[in-house]
């Protein structure tokens, strides 16, 4: 393994889907691993009455197996990033020199529900973020922040989509100003709220920050999580959490038709996991400057919902129906999709790319555990026309 600088690194929202494995992979990466979460993840299964495919164990479980198969150590502090003294004292303990933040509620379907969730995803998401800023510019300004934001953010505008950035002229003159918005749920919006107020951070207080808008993920095992089968990560196929191609896996496996939504030329950016944990080693092995908000687009490849779909069909060895379902979301079902993606590739990332070998791996998975799959979960719920969506297991529930 080549040498890389020992780092210590605090990973907020390290019990989820991706902060886990990245977790494991910085820690066999040698450096200094902390771990944050406050379960919240877990208690939105519960209040949704659904489950992680893959069975996951608790977080000091996972710890602790992680220490017996590397002999590795990974501090944990449990709390709530909207809770500014539990943030200020976390940063205190661990003196972290970077920080890669995962901790939001990340879903956009959730984010529609109603009302209440609308609120508690902008309330944690964007709070939790505003506290870590200020606990970072009041600790030690030269942390490094890596943020989780999504591509989501930029919504599917009829040009180019650059990395963050756009030059425009305008009456003359030119400038280089933010990428113009128009993000698709209230989840999506949190994130373009936190990356306002990252920048601005960044230019009063000159932190250093890089945004990170990741594409929609896919897999679930990982050079790190396979070594045990107590280090599995989260693989979530329902209509609220579910990615689209992990549920398509499902849907194949199980014989439920793949439900695309709409016409499905909805183009999207993606990635496999084990590119997510690249990118973000790469990001902090090669920190922003003093003062600098950068923007790295994390993708590797765009695909529509259709393509997707036929690529799960075509590789599937069983017989896989497609079937087009209404649209919950309001979306543009047809739409030119182009987005700069350069810049993690720049600094070295080699892409795992969306090939059946992938595909197959992942059917693999959901193979393993396909008594488990709850048919009940995986149609849409949440209907963005609406201000209010009627949940199975939620009447009558209202949110964190
Ligand atoms: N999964 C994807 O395809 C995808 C795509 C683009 C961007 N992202 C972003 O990556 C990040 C991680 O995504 P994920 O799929 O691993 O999500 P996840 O929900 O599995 O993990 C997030 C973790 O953060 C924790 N958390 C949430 N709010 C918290 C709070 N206030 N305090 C402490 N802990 C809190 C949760 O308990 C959970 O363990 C998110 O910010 C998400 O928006 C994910």
């Amino acid at each position: 393994m080549e040498e890389v600088a020992r780092l210590r690194i605090l990973v907020l929202g390290g019990d989820g889907y991706l902060g886990w494995p990245t977790a494991l992979h910085l820690s066999r990466r040698g450096h200094d691993v902390g771990v944050v979460d406050n379960f919240v993840r877990r208690q939105y299964d519960h209040e949704m009455g659904v489950d992680s495919l893959v069975p996951i164990r608790q977080l000091q479980h996972r710890v602790r197996t992680w220490e017996d198969v590397s002999g590795l150590r990974m501090e944990t502090y449990i709390g709530d990033l909207t809770d500014a003294a539990f943030v200020e004292r976390t940063l205190e303990r661990f003196e972290p020199e970077a920080i890669v933040h995962f901790a939001e509620q990340r879903s956009a379907p959730y984010s529609m529900i109603d009302r209440s969730h609308a609120v508690y995803t902008q309330t944690n998401n964007v709070v939790g973020t505003l506290n870590l800023l200020y606990a970072i510019a009041e600790r030690d300004r030269s942390i490094h922040l890596v943020k989780l934001g999504t591509m989501g953010e930029y919504g599917t505008p009829n040009i180019d989509i650059e990395e963050g950035f756009l030059e425009i002229t305008h009456k003359g003159r030119t400038d280089v100003l933010p990428y113009p918005k128009q993000p698709g749920s209230f989840y999506h919006l949190s994130k373009v709220h936190d990356s306002h107020n990252i920048q601005f951070a960044c230019r009063i207080w000159g932190l250093r920050a890089t945004d990170l808008n990741q594409g929609i993920v896919y897999g679930q095992e990982t050079g790190e999580t396979v070594l045990h089968p107590d280090l599995a990560t989260r693989f979530d196929y329902d209509g609220i959490f579910g990615t689209v191609l992990n549920r398509f896996c499902v849907q194949a496996v199980v014989g439920h038709p793949l439900t695309v939504y709409g016409k499905g030329g909805q183009t999207r950016g993606m990635l496999d996991i084990r590119d997510t944990l690249a990118c973000v080693e790469l990001a902090l092995t090669n920190p922003a400057a003093e003062g600098e908000f950068r923007v790295f687009n994390q993708f590797t490849e765009s695909f529509s919902v259709s393509q997707m779909a036929a690529l799960v069909a075509d590789t599937y060895p069983g017989t896989v129906r497609i079937e087009h379902v209404e649209d919950p979301r309001v979306e543009k079902e047809e739409h030119y999709y182009r987005a700069a993606h350069t810049k993690l590739l720049d600094l070295g990332l080699v892409p795992h790319l969306l090939e059946a070998p992938t595909i197959q791996s992942l059917v693999a998975v959901v193979d393993r555990h396909r008594d488990r799959v709850d048919f009940d979960a995986i149609r849409p719920s949440v209907q963005w026309r609406k201000t209010t969506s009627a949940l199975r297991a939620a009447v009558g529930t209202n949110a964190l």
